[in-house]
């Protein structure tokens, strides 16, 4: 797990990372699934992404969880979710939609603004690929907290994200003209307010079972 950036830019990153695995796995998958209900954020990151990259991405919204099953094919890229939605308060089935979108060759994006600190959440156990998150609200950072992202052990060692900013560089205060990513996870881009950060990693350690939390939002993925 890194702390570090805010959750649309976090969005912006493991998103391009799933797309990059599924066009070496599978290039004609060019779809990004999610619900009309998510957090909007969410959705206008995926549109902004897809208009960048200029090569067919779309989004198909669904309306309920339930038209999940028949939205997700042989043409879905990811599955992008928001674990608990920000308007009604329902919590989605994450083991049970990411078997549902690995079985179909999909990846999963799981949002946890409303999750982190709120509710148990099982990653590894539900076999997520990746995850964002923010830790100002039920983690108590309070604005201008950072946010985190989290990729499953299984795809750090490919795990390539677009926004190459100095505080994902291996020696950030050495300031080579020439990126060189910090490891194999490199996911920060900007440096990072420190300044509500004793709030977040206090309550990251109390909701936390194992608290690898790092002291700095530079970190690996753990
Ligand atoms: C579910 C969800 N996702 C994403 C965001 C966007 O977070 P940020 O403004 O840190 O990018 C929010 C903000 O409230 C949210 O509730």
């Amino acid at each position: 797990m890194v702390v570090t950036d805010t959750t649309s830019i976090n969005l912006f990153k493991v998103l391009a990372a799933a797309l990059r695995v599924q066009a070496t796995r599978d290039p004609s998958r060019k779809v990004i699934v999610s619900e009309a209900s998510n957090f909007p954020t969410d959705l206008y990151i995926a549109q902004g992404l897809a208009d960048l990259l200029q090569q067919g991405y779309s989004l198909r919204l669904v309306n309920s969880p339930a038209e999940i099953d028949a939205a997700v094919g042989a043409d879905t890229a990811v599955l992008m979710l928001t674990h608990v939605n920000y308007k009604s308060g329902e919590m989605l089935d994450m083991a049970a939609l990411t078997e549902l979108a690995h079985a179909r060759g999909a990846l999963t994006v799981w949002d946890l603004c409303h999750s982190a600190g709120a509710v148990p959440v099982a990653l590894n156990a539900s076999k997520a690929d990746y995850a964002i998150g923010c830790t100002y609200k039920y983690l108590n950072g309070g604005p201008g907290s950072p946010a985190f992202v989290w990729v499953a052990p299984a795809l750090r060692d490919a795990f390539w994200q677009p926004l190459s900013g100095w505080w994902g560089h291996a020696a950030p205060f050495a300031m080579e003209p020439q990126y060189r990513p910090v490891d194999a996870c490199a996911a920060s881009c900007a440096a990072p307010s420190r300044s509500r950060r004793w709030r977040w990693s206090n309550a990251v350690s109390m909701c936390s079972r194992r608290p690898t939390w790092r002291r700095c939002a530079r970190s690996r993925c753990s």
